[in-house]
């Protein structure tokens, strides 16, 4: 298993690209499903998750070729027919968001067996909303080894409220609704950017949906959707992730293709602690802009708690924690979202962090310096979190399993070698 050798202590200078949001690629892809036309997609990340899925619309007899353009691939899928309609736990267990072909594949095919994810490191991840959801619109499920199996016979158009506001649950159901008969209206939605770029993509294929964004969502069906070609929205996360970098190293960048609309909560956050965030230059056409960051002086510790969009989101919580290590006073911070999201604490305080956890909560004392470490990530933005305080440390820091990390950031040690960190890959076979 890969590894990242990190030397700590340098500020970060320079300016860093940030590559097409992963969590608006999967469910573009799976989109794709929708139509026996060709969907073009631009601005997908280099990252293991897309392979994955590409993997999976494989097994499932569906068509995609890659091409590398300037800012990530341009990704173009054709499901003229299905082969195969199996997500198998294989691929599964690898990727909850192989999911998202369970919507689009009862919606076009009438039919869909997919494992079960199963839990992950950050919690158990059940999918009973997006059944709950399947059922309301007509297709019958039916559970076996481990696999959900869902039929119908054309799906009709439901009113659903989730119980609990889901991501790729809003994804799912808007992709079934988007070919059901007559109209569907989703409550309690999710709000999330990515929700918003799926709900242009469906409409560019020809789908009616109203009110993406908020929580009210309203789809009326269409008999067929068409082609078309889409660029998906800058990855918020990653985003975030190199604003923070910034900060927790006492430097300087320049973020460039960011959409700071998507950033709200966590600007705000970052200036409250102490940290300078700037628009920096002209707006893209695209509404895509740079942000100039920049940590001025001693930072603050503030409380923060994880919120459903626009909230603060918990894919930036494990960074933000990483953050309040060198942060001077106490900040309680507070999980919602997920039940078991503090793993990274415990590699954090081997660093020489005073963390107490506590259920959903941790309280972080600030400001302890951090001494490079061997520690191990655990899921995707602990890995993010541990590297961020690696590039803080004094000296040597060790980080294994990176696998983690390469699910959802594009060439993340390339990208901070740019801007002055000290981080190789050690790959298991060097
Ligand atoms: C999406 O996961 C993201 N993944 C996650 O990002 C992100 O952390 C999460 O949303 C929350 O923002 C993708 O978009 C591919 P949820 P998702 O359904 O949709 C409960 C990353 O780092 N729930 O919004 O799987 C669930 O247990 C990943 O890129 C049910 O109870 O998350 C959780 O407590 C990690 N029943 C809460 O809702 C359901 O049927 C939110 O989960 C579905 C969810």
């Amino acid at each position: 298993m890969d590894k990242f050798q990190i030397t700590g202590g340098r500020p970060l200078e320079g300016r860093v690209a940030i590559s097409g949001a992963k969590n608006a690629a999967l469910p573009a892809m799976t989109a794709a499903l929708l139509t026996n036309q060709r969907v073009i997609l631009r601005n997908i990340p280099r990252v293991r998750d897309i392979s994955t899925l590409r993997s999976l619309l494989e097994d499932l007899g569906v068509d995609s070729s890659v091409t590398h353009e300037a800012h990530g691939n341009r990704i173009e899928i054709e499901t003229r027919q299905l082969l195969n309609p199996v997500a198998p736990y294989e691929l599964v267990k690898q990727m909850r968001a192989s999911v998202l072909v369970l919507g689009p594949l009862v919606a076009r095919f009438g039919q869909a067996r997919v494992s079960l994810p199963g839990g992950c490191a950050i919690g158990v991840r059940p999918i009973n909303l997006h059944i709950k959801g399947l059922e309301k619109l007509g297709a019958t499920i039916t559970f076996d080894h481990g696999y959900v199996n869902a039929q119908a016979n054309g799906l009709r158009g439901t009113d659903f409220r989730f119980d609990t506001i889901s991501v790729t649950g809003t994804e799912n159901l808007m992709m079934a609704a988007a070919l059901a008969e007559g109209d569907t209206v989703l409550e309690n939605a999710a709000r999330e950017p990515e929700v918003q770029d799926l709900a242009d993509l469906l409409n560019k294929m020809g789908a009616h949906i109203e009110g993406a964004g908020t929580g009210k969502i309203r789809i009326r069906g269409a008999s067929r959707l068409h082609g078309t070609e889409h660029t998906v929205v800058p990855d918020r996360i990653e985003a975030a992730t190199f604003l923070t970098a910034a900060a927790i190293t006492g430097g300087e960048l320049v973020v460039e293709r960011c959409n700071p609309g998507h950033l709200a909560a966590i600007i705000a956050k970052l200036r409250e602690v102490g940290v300078r965030v700037l628009p920096a230059g002209e707006p893209g056409a695209d509404g895509n802009q740079a942000l100039s960051v920049k940590a001025e002086g001693k930072l603050q510790a503030a409380d923060m708690t994880t919120e459903e969009y626009p909230g603060f989101p918990t894919d930036m919580q494990a960074q933000y924690m990483a953050l309040m290590t060198q942060a001077g006073g106490s900040s309680a911070i507070t999980e919602t979202i997920f039940e078991n999201r503090f793993l990274h604490a415990l590699e954090l305080a081997r660093m020489g962090a005073d963390i107490t956890v506590n259920g959903r909560r941790a309280v972080v004392r600030g400001k302890t310096p951090l001494s490079g470490a061997k520690i191990q990530a655990s899921d995707l933005r602990a890995s993010a979190s541990l590297v961020l305080a690696g590039l803080a440390a004094e000296g040597e820091t060790l980080i294994d399993r990176v696998y983690h990390i390469d699910r959802g950031y594009e060439r993340i040690e390339e990208k901070l070698t740019q801007v002055g960190a000290r981080i190789n890959r050690i790959s298991e076979f060097d």
